[in-house]
C-alpha cells in the first residue's frame, strides 16, 4: 500500500505527464459557484482543454488577467454571488475582447441573453442543466473560432509587418539617393509623430502621418541627381523641376488604394500657412493636418542637417527660425508646440532610432 507521501508524488508526477500532453492545448476558464457543478464541469472537459477554475466574477476576472495569454475560452455560470455572469462576461469582454464566451444560465433568464449577447460578445449560451455532449459541443465550436480569429490577426499582422517594411525600404532607399539626405524621411516622420502625439492626435491619424511622414519626398526619386544633390544654389528652371516631387509623390502613392488617405499630408507638405506655397497655393486650416505637421518637421531637419550647399544649424537656432516663421510659412499652434517641446526634439535628433521605436505606431503594432 503506497502511503501519503507516494500518493501526492504520484499525484504531481500524473500533473506533470498531463500538463507536458496538454501543452498544445487550449485553456478554458470556468466559473461558478456551486462546488458540484464545478466538478462536473471539470470533469465534462479534464484531458482536452488545460482548465482553471474560479468560484466568484471577480476571481474570474483576476484568472483572466494574469494568464490572459493562455486563456481562450471562457464557461460561466449567471446566477452568481458577488457578480452575475453576463457582468463578469462583459467585463472580461473588456479585457480579453477575443476570448470566446459561454453563458451558462436558466430557461427562466433567457430574456437577459438578447442583451448579454452584445454586451459580452457572447459567443453561445446553454440552458441548465446541461447535457455534456451540448456544452462539448459548444466549447469545441468557441474553440474552433477562436483558432479563426487568432490566424486571421496573424495573418493580418504579417500583411501589416510587410506594408510597413516595404514603405520603410523605399524611404531608406530615397535618401541614401543623396549622401547628404541620409535619415532625412525617417527623421521627418520622428519629428512629425512626436509633435502629433504631444498634440493628442488620436492612434489612426498618428498612423497615417507616420505613413506619410516617411514616403513625403518618395516624388524625388524621378529629380536628377545634378538637381537632387547640386551643392549650389538652383536655378529657376531647376527649382521647378525640384518642385514637381510632392505632385510626383502624390502619383505614386495614389495609384496603392491602401495609401489614399495618405496623399494629401504628402502632397501638401510644401504649402504654406500664407499660402504662398505649393503646389496648390492653399492656406490657413484648408492644408491638411499631417501637411502642417510634416512641414514644419522636414523644415527643422533641413536646417539642423548639412546639405550640399551648407553646414549644419544649430537646433536654437532652428528652433527660433520655427518660431520666426509661425503663422507665415507654418500653422502658429502647431508652431508653438513643437517650440514647447524642443527638449524632446533635441533629444531626438541626438538619438532617432531610439526614439523612433519609441513614438512610432506601426513599429509597435508589427511588435506587439
Ligand atoms: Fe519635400
Amino acid at each position: 500500500m503506497l502511503n501519503v507521501k507516494s500518493d501526492l508524488i504520484l499525484n504531481s508526477v500524473g500533473e506533470l505527464i498531463c500538463a507536458q500532453q496538454m501543452q498544445n492545448e487550449h485553456t478554458i476558464l470556468i466559473v461558478d459557484d456551486e462546488i458540484n457543478n464545478l466538478q462536473l464541469l471539470k470533469r465534462t472537459f479534464r484531458g482536452k482543454y488545460r482548465i482553471l477554475t474560479a468560484s466568484n466574477g471577480l476571481e474570474g476576472l483576476e484568472t483572466l488577467k494574469n494568464n490572459i495569454q493562455d486563456i481562450s475560452l471562457i464557461v460561466s455560470d449567471h446566477k452568481m454571488p458577488i457578480m452575475e455572469g453576463t457582468k463578469f462576461l462583459e467585463e472580461a469582454n473588456n479585457i480579453a475582447p477575443d476570448v470566446i464566451k459561454i453563458l451558462l444560465t436558466g430557461f427562466a433568464d433567457i430574456d437577459i441573453i438578447t442583451d448579454a449577447v452584445n454586451k459580452c460578445n457572447l459567443f453561445q449560451y446553454v440552458l441548465k442543466p446541461f447535457d455534456p455532449d451540448e456544452l462539448q459541443e459548444a466549447v469545441k465550436n468557441g474553440i474552433d473560432k477562436f483558432d479563426l480569429v487568432s490566424s486571421k490577426s496573424l495573418i493580418l499582422k504579417d500583411l501589416k509587418e510587410l506594408f510597413y517594411k516595404t514603405i520603410k525600404s523605399i524611404s531608406s532607399a530615397l535618401d541614401a539617393k543623396d549622401p547628404y539626405t541620409h535619415g532625412h524621411s525617417l527623421r521627418v516622420t520622428l519629428y512629425s509623430i512626436i509633435l502629433a502625439k504631444e498634440l493628442n492626435a488620436p492612434e489612426d491619424q498618428l498612423e497615417m502621418i507616420e505613413t506619410a511622414g516617411l514616403l513625403h519626398d518618395i516624388g524625388k526619386i524621378a529629380i536628377p541627381e545634378s538637381i537632387l544633390c547640386k551643392p549650389g544654389k538652383l536655378t529657376d528652371e531647376e527649382f521647378v523641376v525640384m518642385k514637381s516631387h510632392s505632385l510626383n509623390s502624390e502619383k505614386l502613392i495614389s495609384s496603392i488604394k491602401k495609401l489614399n488617405e495618405v496623399s494629401p499630408g504628402v502632397k501638401h507638405h510644401h504649402e504654406r500657412w500664407d499660402g504662398r506655397g505649393y503646389p496648390d497655393h492653399l492656406a490657413g486650416e484648408d492644408i491638411p493636418f499631417a501637411a502642417r505637421i510634416i512641414a514644419i518637421a522636414d523644415t527643422y531637419d533641413a536646417m539642423t542637417s548639412t546639405r550640399s550647399y551648407r553646414t549644419a544649424l544649430d537646433h536654437d537656432i532652428a528652433i527660433q527660425e520655427i518660431q520666426k516663421c509661425a503663422g507665415a510659412q507654418f500653422d502658429p499652434n502647431l508652431a508653438q508646440k513643437f517650440v514647447e517641446i524642443e527638449g524632446i526634439i533635441r533629444a531626438a535628433k541626438d538619438n532617432p532610432e531610439e526614439f523612433y521605436t519609441r513614438y512610432s505606431t506601426l513599429y509597435k503594432e508589427i511588435t506587439r
